[in-house]
């Protein structure tokens, strides 16, 4: 599948320390749209990958995660929900696909005993949503995505990496952009 319909952008610099930091930018125009972006993110991971979500309510956190699901081979008829009220939901797919709102959580020890390192080293994937508010538990293989709303239909989506793993998604990603 080509993502033909989208515009991409990529920019390179040094982040935060040593870590070389890349940006690469998609422009999605319509709910449909963010649901394939997502599944081309979900067709690469493999277990131990982890995916940050960072955007504000309605910026499509959710919908790109229930493409991420459907590129893990998560049957496309599994209602892929916000997982706000379970703290986590698990979906069987290549690999499980564990998909967590930090939102709600307060403090660290909070979110210490909702177990969120044992699902980051849990052997699945992870996405997180709200995954800004607790920066420092995330690994630093982490695939960072922001969210933003530009009107009722067009998000800006843009996948930060800081380490080579995370590189090499987004490299993926931009090889099935158009030129
Ligand atoms: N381009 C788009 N990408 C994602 N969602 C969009 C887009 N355009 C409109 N929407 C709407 O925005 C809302 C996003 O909701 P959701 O994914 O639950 O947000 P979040 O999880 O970030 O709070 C949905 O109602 C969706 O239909
Ligand atoms: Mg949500």
């Amino acid at each position: 599948m080509r993502l033909a319909f989208l515009f991409f952008s990529r920019t390179q610099s040094h982040g935060i320390g040593h870590l070389k930091e890349e940006r690469f930018t998609i422009i999605s125009r319509s709910d449909q749209e963010t649901i394939l972006i997502g599944q081309e993110i979900g067709s690469l991971l493999a277990e131990g990958d982890v995916i940050a979500l960072v955007g504000e309510l309605g910026s499509g956190k959710t919908w790109l995660t229930k493409g991420i699901a459907h590129g893990l081979g998560i049957s496309p008829a599994t209602v892929v929900t916000s997982p706000s009220f379970a703290l986590v939901n698990e979906y069987q797919g290549r690999v499980t696909l564990f998909h967590m709102d930090v939102y709600r959580l307060e403090t660290l020890s909070e979110v210490l005993s909702a177990g969120l390192e044992e699902y980051l080293h849990g052997g699945g994937v992870v996405v997180l949503e709200w995954a800004n508010r607790w920066p420092d538990i995330l690994p630093e293989h982490t695939i960072t995505v922001e969210l933003l709303i530009l009107d009722d239909h067009s998000r800006k989506i843009t996948l930060i990496s800081r380490s080579p793993r995370a590189a090499e998604i987004l490299g993926a990603i931009e090889k099935k952009s158009p030129k």
